[in-house]
């Protein structure tokens, strides 16, 4: 968290959100949950549940508070602590709707014309899909924006979206002769778990998506649905490479032992170290226990959690509150600053 943000002087601020739509996977644990819980501690930070993203594709109105309770459960289950961190839902603090509609007067359409995220998910359906999809990204800018955030921990799926909220920030500020009123916010990508591929094809991001359960570890599922994932999950007939280049070629091999080196805070290579020359049949057990020793913990802690949904539902007013203090004084600045009317 070394480089400033270029002119902007305002004070550092940590923002990011998943989406409640469908359950956390391994992939959104290592990528985004763990380092929320890491940034805690030293940073001011604000952990969105991003419940108007959910909704540029069809959610069953029936189950969609449900599923920002289950998001909420995960954040805390993984050790996000709401005396440290605000947690809440993006519906319910104004700010993020109202800024996404002055930022889509300053996003060009050129720009999401490029967003790779909207053509991997429309496919060849672009036509059908919401306007709300296509224009996602803008509300994401406005969600990191709306606080003034700088820093955005995220898996590497998210460097584009993240790449137009600094395009957006650069041109709202210099269209309205603002220098620095907005941030340029840096994405904080790197480390051990910024892209879990799936388990059964190492070219392809885990997701939850992915019509195979057997593809994704869950943080819902119990110790022996995760031991039996990775026991079928696709490897090759070579042993364990001593070296780095020795996992060239074998992405689902490097991507067991990337997790490995995810979740026991190791590298790559001292995973290599300790396992260098063993087959498949000694490293999955050992990945399989690894797994449910870290993932066994949040799954419980998530079902207590909601047992009691009166207290996630407290935590996230609380927190919906504490957002909207911080939110709605910076998009009232915006509105000063286009010039709008006001009493
Ligand atoms: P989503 O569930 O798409 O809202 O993603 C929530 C967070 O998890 C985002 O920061 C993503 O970048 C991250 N994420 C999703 N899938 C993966 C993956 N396979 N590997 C690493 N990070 C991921
Ligand atoms: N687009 C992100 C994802 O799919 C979720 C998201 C929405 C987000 N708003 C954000 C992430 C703001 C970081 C900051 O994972």
């Amino acid at each position: 968290m070394s480089e400033k943000p270029v002119e902007y002087s305002g004070p550092e601020r940590v923002f990011s959100g998943v989406q409640p739509s469908g359950s956390l996977h391994l992939g959104n644990y290592l990528g985004a949950l763990k380092k929320f819980v890491d940034l805690q501690d030293a940073h001011d930070c604000v952990y969105c549940i991003v419940d108007l993203h959910a909704v540029t594709v069809w959610q069953d109105p029936k189950e969609l508070a449900k599923q920002t309770r289950h998001i909420a459960a995960a954040f805390l289950a993984a050790g996000v602590d709401p005396d440290k961190a605000i947690i809440y839902p993006q519906a319910q603090v104004r700010a993020h709707s109202e800024l996404a509609w002055y930022f889509n007067c300053v996003a060009r359409i050129g720009w999401l014309n490029r967003m790779t995220q909207f053509k991997d998910k429309a496919g060849k359906n672009s036509e059908k899909m919401s306007v709300g999809l296509y224009d996602y990204p803008v509300l994401q800018a406005a969600d990191i924006l709306a606080f003034k955030a700088t820093h955005v921990p995220v898996g590497e799926d998210q460097k584009q979206h993240l790449e137009l909220s600094r395009d957006i920030a650069a041109k709202f500020n210099n269209d309205f002769d603002a220098p620095g009123f907005f941030p340029l916010p840096e994405p904080l990508i790197k480390g051990p778990g910024a892209r879990v591929m799936s388990l059964k094809d190492g070219s392809s991001k885990m997701s939850k998506s992915d019509p195979s359960d057997l593809s994704r570890i869950n943080l819902t599922d119990e110790a022996d649905k995760i031991a039996k994932k990775i026991r079928k999950a696709k490897t090759d007939p070579e042993p364990i490479p001593a070296e780095m280049d020795g996992l060239e070629g074998r992405p689902e091999v490097a991507n067991l032992v990337g997790i490995y080196a995810a979740l026991s805070g190791q590298s790559d290579q001292d995973v290599l170290n300790t396992y260098a020359g063993e087959g498949f049949g000694v490293f999955k057990p050992a990945l399989a226990d690894l797994c449910v020793e870290k993932i066994a913990p949040i799954t419980e802690s998530m079902n207590r959690y909601l047992a009691d949904p009166a207290e996630i539902d407290r935590i996230l007013a609380k927190g919906a509150e504490a957002a909207a203090a911080i939110a709605d004084p910076i998009v009232s600045d915006v509105r000063d600053i286009m010039g709008f009317w006001k009493a």
